[in-house]
């Protein structure tokens, strides 16, 4: 520890502090324009200078180390004077046009402006002519505005590792852009825009939208993937404009990803239903809540008087919280008199390693996963343990990922190859025994794979096996895909065999869409005498439905989010649409048959804690579950990957700027990603005589379809991927994840 002065009080902080640290620990201000402190010092603005006694020379608080006995002061005559003209000269190169700029209010520089007293610049600004560049979908770059601070080219380099924009040009020509000018391909994170202190990059989803002051802010988490990001919801009225980030708070530092950040326009969509519906001479038509709940229950009533009540079954979603799931538990059990709830999540596999344990291992696989597309923040801690920590990283998967750069290797080939090429990681043979040696002779070593393929848990209980020391990460996909496991939701095999054989009678599905669902497309609802479904939109299940019921989405409701870390988080109520949370048609359902549930959440969680023994002691406010076990079970060593007989191999694509059914009604991620692509090598397109755009026919399991083709020069020869989630890919994918299909170019 190190003992020094600033501003006459004395404190003591560790010997790697910077001055900046520790005037914040000392309670003393020091403006700032280029730190942030996710970044490394980089000392570029001048605007942090700071006088030490008997030192002539003044310095940046934020790249000067702490030394013992430093007498330091921040606020000096002469440093007013000098961090005055720093501001005036970083307005040379900004020109002062805050009532059109869309940063005012929460612009840096305005208020280093104000905090200096600085009422007009001596100097001439330079023109602002330089056209705005709107080419990037989600960020306008306004390059006259740039103070050059470098917060979004070090974010880019540091936290995502992409390095899609850097400095160009050299001197007064210096400006933020991508190499040789190109049009920005990237992440899409935004990640850049959150740090940019001024008005130069900026969100173009809230462009013109709305200004800081009007917006009130709730903290939540965000509803879509199972990274469980700390958010921050901002909102005017039932309309939610902008996500912001915390970087404080959570586990993902503040960092989003791109349907984090700019795909929550769903939950403001003209297109959600508002009213309730229920089936009447073959059509759905309007009616009001009460009738549609009175419809339900009559119906489970009578179905329950004449088969029993195991004719009845519930199906919950991810998008519930665990409050949602745990009552829709309760009414499965305890009022309709059912053996419980199902839910489409993969049952055998429990949360280990926590994104701490990855950023701090000293070896890394990553397991037939795309883990930067499916899990972004996921992503970027697996990131972090290979660059910040040089963990040597293993990637297996059939094509090449955006780990590419990081990894030590890539094992790439079609599905039938990765999987060959994992047994022999597991078995210790060939060229992947030098891997597992690896992984064997670190100390922390992790493993990021899959859990919603069966095969794959075979992979990683042998692996687990060899290396005991490993820690697992299953790649959950959804918001609280583990949270609905934890509350109870049983394995859904048992549903589809009851569907399918017809002694289900009755299906209440809360959120689940199974129409779009790999594994669950083809399963004919048309048996059900009931078939009930609550959804924020009329979605391809609910079409089917016998009562329809619009629903909250996360931004309007209170409860609890479980990470794919195992971590509890509370989500917040930030806007009201004026309808109904999932608790409370599971509450007035309850009432109907005969029951009492309670619907909110603060009760619910109570009974949580007493009945849910994982949850007795669970820190919801951010507190990670200890499970009693990563995987278990008994699993077959697979023979190979996909079935089929066609020349190609089919597997599903992540896509990072989709998460599961609801972004496809985000207009602003479908600008980029609006429909399914089937993704193929450059030479298979050469092959088939396809060019990018070319519609292409997809065949497998006896089911053709027909798709837009994108040329992608990152997968493999021989291999083709779709999306999952679209009604379309969901009946390609509904016998399983891996095909071998036949390709043909349609007109
Ligand atoms: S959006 Fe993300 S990936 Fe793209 S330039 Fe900004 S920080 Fe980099
Ligand atoms: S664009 Fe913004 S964050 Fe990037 S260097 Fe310029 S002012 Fe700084
Ligand atoms: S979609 Fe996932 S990674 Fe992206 S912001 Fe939301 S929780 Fe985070
Ligand atoms: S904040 Fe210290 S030099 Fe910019």
């Amino acid at each position: 520890m190190v003992t020094l002065k600033i501003d006459g009080i004395q404190v003591e902080v560790p010997k790697d502090y910077t001055i900046l640290q520790a005037a914040e620990k000392a309670g003393v201000h020091i403006p700032v324009l280029c730190h942030d402190s996710r970044l490394n010092p980089f000392g570029a603005c001048r605007v942090c200078l700071i006088e030490a006694v008997g030192n002539p020379r003044m310095m940046t608080a934020c790249t000067t180390p702490v030394a013992p006995d430093m007498d330091i002061l921040t606020n000096t005559e002469k440093l007013q004077r000098i961090r005055k003209t720093v501001i005036e000269l970083l307005l040379v190169n900004h020109p002062l046009e805050c009532p059109v700029c869309d940063k005012g209010g929460e612009c840096t520089l305005q208020d280093l402006t104000y905090e200096v007293g600085l009422t007009k610049v001596r100097f001439d600004a330079k023109p602002a002519d330089t056209p705005v560049d709107h080419t990037n979908p989600f960020i306008e770059r306004d390059v006259d505005r740039c103070v050059l601070c470098g917060r979004c080219v070090r974010i880019c380099d540091e936290v995502v590792n992409i390095q899609a924009i850097s400095f160009i040009n050299r001197g007064m020509e210096t400006m933020i852009g991508t190499a040789f000018d190109q049009p920005w391909n990237c992440e899409f994170c935004g990640q850049c825009i959150s740090v940019c202190p001024v008005g130069s990059l900026n969100n173009r989803v809230y462009l013109f939208k709305n200004r800081p002051w009007n917006l009130e802010k709730t903290d939540s988490v965000c509803g879509l993937c199972g990274c469980g990001c700390y958010i921050e919801l901002e909102t005017e009225g039932s309309e939610l404009y902008r996500m912001g980030e915390l970087p404080e708070k959570g586990a993902n530092h503040g960092n989003l990803c791109a349907k984090g950040r700019f795909g929550f326009e769903f939950v403001n969509s003209v297109k959600r239903e508002t009213s309730a519906k229920v089936r009447a001479a073959g059509e759905l038509a309007d009616a009001d809540f009460d009738q549609a709940v009175v419809t339900v229950a009559e119906k489970v009533k009578s179905i329950r008087a004449q088969h029993g009540a195991e004719a009845v079954a519930v199906l919950v979603s991810p998008r519930l919280t665990n409050e949602e799931a745990f009552l829709a538990n309760k009414l499965a059990k305890e009022v309709i008199g059912t053996g419980g709830m199902y839910a489409l999540e993969p049952h055998s596999s429990l949360p280990e390693a926590t994104y701490a344990d990855i950023e701090k291992s000293d070896a890394v696989a990553v397991l037939n996963i795309d883990v930067t597309e499916a899990n972004p923040i996921l992503g970027l801690a697996v990131r972090a343990a290979a660059r910040m920590n040089e963990a040597p990283l293993y990637v297996f998967y059939p094509s090449e990922t955006a780990l590419k750069r990081l990894a030590e290797k890539q094992f790439t080939g079609t599905p039938d190859e990765v999987y060959a090429s994992m047994t022999r990681l597991v078995e210790g043979q060939g060229a992947e025994a030098a891997v597992l040696e690896v992984l064997k002779k670190a100390e922390k070593p992790v493993a990021v794979y899959n859990p919603y393929n069966t095969a794959d848990l075979w992979f990683v209980s042998e692996l687990k096996k060899q290396v005991p020391a490993l820690k697992l990460a299953a790649a959950r996909a959804k918001a609280n895909s583990q949270g609905i496991v934890d509350m109870g939701a049983l394995d859904a095999a048992k549903l589809k065999e009851g569907i399918q054989n017809k002694t289900i009678k009755a299906l209440l599905c809360f959120g689940e869409n199974p129409a779009v669902r790999t594994g669950w497309a083809d399963l004919s609802l048309d048996s059900l005498e009931l078939l009930a479904v609550t959804d924020p939109f009329m979605s391809e299940t609910a079409k089917k439905a016998s009562v329809y019921i619009p629903v909250a989405t996360y931004a309007e409701k209170d409860g609890s989010f479980t990470s794919l870390e195992g971590r509890v988080q509370t989500v917040n109520r930030a806007l009201c649409k004026g309808l109904k949370t999932d608790a409370e048609v599971v509450a007035a359902l309850a009432a109907r048959l005969g029951g009492s549930l309670p619907s909110c959440s603060c009760e619910v969680r109570e009974l949580i804690r007493k009945e849910v023994p994982l949850y007795k002691e669970a820190d919801f406010d951010g507190g990670v579950i200890s499970y009693p076990y990563a995987v278990k079970g008994e699993f077959e060593k697979p023979a190979k990957a996909a079935a089929g007989e066609g020349a190609y191999f089919l597997y599903p694509s992540s896509l990072r700027l989709h998460s599961g059914s609801y972004t496809r009604w985000s207009p602003d991620l479908a600008k980029v990603y609006g429909e399914p692509k089937l993704e193929i090598s450059p030479a298979d397109a050469e092959a088939l005589g396809l060019g990018d755009g070319d519609a292409v026919s997809v065949s497998a399991a006896g089911i053709t379809k027909v798709f837009k083709v994108h040329v992608e020069k990152h997968m493999t020869k021989g291999c083709a991927a779709l999306p999952e989630d679209y009604v379309d890919t969901a009946q390609i994918f509904s016998k399983g994840r891996y095909h071998k299909v036949s390709l043909g170019k349609k007109g």
